[in-house]
């Protein structure tokens, strides 16, 4: 068991570089599986999740060579299963991309439910819709989707909640289907758009990612291609959102400044300065940031992935801020965690008010998922004293190397072992946690 040991009071400065996109990588493994020739996939990040990814598919038969930390040749055509249940995968979110993935290509999948992070309930009630609508039959027992058609033959679908998953599982499975598919009311995050534009690179025809509708002229096959994903606009917003809260100088780079208009808008607003550059945006935080109102939305909306960052920043801004999470409802769980730390924040059904106090004081924390974990890290730099973060594990999944790019930045932090803690006293006087209405 580790945690991070965190001795926070300092500024974070200077320069970070962000790596690709982890919500992209687990759809492009997924997708890389469609093909029987070679797929080599650059930029993916290494974390939990798309290890789990990868491993779910060598444990079907695919063969993955690791060209080196970042890159990887796969070759699908040694695949020998369509049953993807081994005990880790049923821990990510994204090993239902499996099931758009294989039901495409062999017309049948068995894939465990997905896991991922408590957030709220997840439901997949629209992949399964999708998958129906292109004429596969679909069971979900206790633990697994079971999923098969004859054949799959293009439809006119309307999602009826905007969600990445479904877009994505859809889109793959449509790549493979007979003639046209309609899919309306789809996601358009970049991920999806870069998930569109590897199969499209593989030789599907997808048109209109990025847009309300996406257009696929479903093909027979697919062929092999050379790949590499896009930036990760969560990580780089992370670190933008870290150089509010420290009130420091980051500039965060190997970027796409437009993927990050929302997160660049909401600091502009709180009294952050923002440069950007053609790869990269520098964020220098002032003493004292404003109050600002957050809703978070699909994109191009702010996003669910930033919430907890952008509240612990407004946790240390001046005036009260009102944080509405409207995409997922288990998502402030983390509030208890800051509150302890010092902050004045009460939650109400899906808003947070945020009232900004001058600093947060150092505690012992526990992150409750990947995101939220990220936000509590930023919060201890933060705080004077010493602080611990456990539950590190969540934060591994979708942050490559946090430790080492904040401790570059000049954060105090390092990975312990829960036994070498000793018995230090965490903090000064913590005030009583709020009751939550
Ligand atoms: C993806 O989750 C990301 N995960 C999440 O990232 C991210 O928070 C989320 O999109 C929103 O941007 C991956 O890409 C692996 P959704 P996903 O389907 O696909 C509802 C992170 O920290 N919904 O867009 O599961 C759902 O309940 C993670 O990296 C249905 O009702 O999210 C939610 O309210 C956490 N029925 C909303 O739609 C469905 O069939 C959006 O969910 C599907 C979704």
């Amino acid at each position: 068991m580790f945690q991070y040991m965190i001795t926070g009071g300092n500024p974070l400065v200077g320069e970070v570089v962000v790596g690709g996109a982890k919500n992209a990588a687990l759809g492009i493994i997924a997708a890389a599986i469609m093909t029987d020739d070679v797929v080599y996939i650059d930029n993916i990040p290494d974390v939990r999740d798309i290890n789990v990814m990868l491993e779910a598919i060598q444990e079907i038969g695919v063969t993955v060579e690791r060209v080196d930390r970042h890159a990887v040749r796969i070759d699908a055509s040694t695949i020998h299963s369509v049953v993807v249940d081994d005990e880790f995968i049923k821990k990510i979110r994204a090993s239902y991309y499996l099931v758009g993935a294989l039901l495409g290509k062999y017309k049948h999948a068995q894939v465990a439910l997905p896991g991922g992070c408590a957030i709220g309930s997840r439901p997949i009630d629209q992949h399964l819709k999708g998958f129906r609508m292109l004429g596969a039959k679909v069971d979900v027992n206790s633990d697994r989707i079971i999923t098969q058609a004859i054949d799959l033959i293009g439809e006119h679908i309307y999602l009826d909640v905007v969600s990445v998953g479904a877009t994505i599982n859809i889109m793959m499975a449509a790549t493979l289907a007979e003639g046209k598919t309609i899919i309306e009311n789809v996601a358009k995050e970049p991920h999806i758009v870069d998930v569109a534009n590897f199969l499209n690179s593989m030789g599907a025809e997808i048109k209109g990612a990025g847009t309300d509708v996406i257009r696929i002229n479903g093909k027979t096959k697919l062929h092999g291609t050379e790949y590499s994903i896009i930036p990760d606009q969560i990580e780089a917003g992370t670190f933008m959102c870290a150089a509010a809260i420290s009130r420091g100088d980051i500039t965060v780079t190997n970027i796409i400044p437009k993927h990050m208009e929302a997160t660049t808008a909401k600091l502009l607003e709180m009294g952050c300065e923002v440069i950007e550059f053609d790869d990269a945006i520098r964020v220098v935080g002032t003493l004292r940031q404003r109050a600002t109102p957050v809703k978070t939305l699909p994109y191009p909306g702010f996003p669910t992935d930033l919430q907890p960052q952008i509240t612990t920043a407004l946790a240390l801004a001046e005036g009260t801020s009102v944080i509405t999470e409207n995409i997922f409802e288990n998502r402030f769980r983390y509030v208890y965690e800051l509150v302890k730390m010092g902050a004045d924040i009460d939650v109400m059904g899906n808003k947070a008010i945020v009232v900004g106090v001058q600093g947060l004081k150092a505690a012992e924390l526990s992150a409750p998922d990947l995101r939220a974990g990220a936000a509590l890290v930023l919060a201890a730099l933060s705080a004077e004293g010493l602080s611990y973060v456990k539950d590190i594990e969540y934060i591994q999944r979708g942050y490559e190397n946090f430790e080492d790019k904040l401790q570059l930045l000049g954060g105090n932090i390092k990975i312990v072992a829960v036994e070498d803690i000793g018995s230090t006293t965490i903090g000064d006087s913590i005030r009583p946690i709020k009751i939550y209405k």
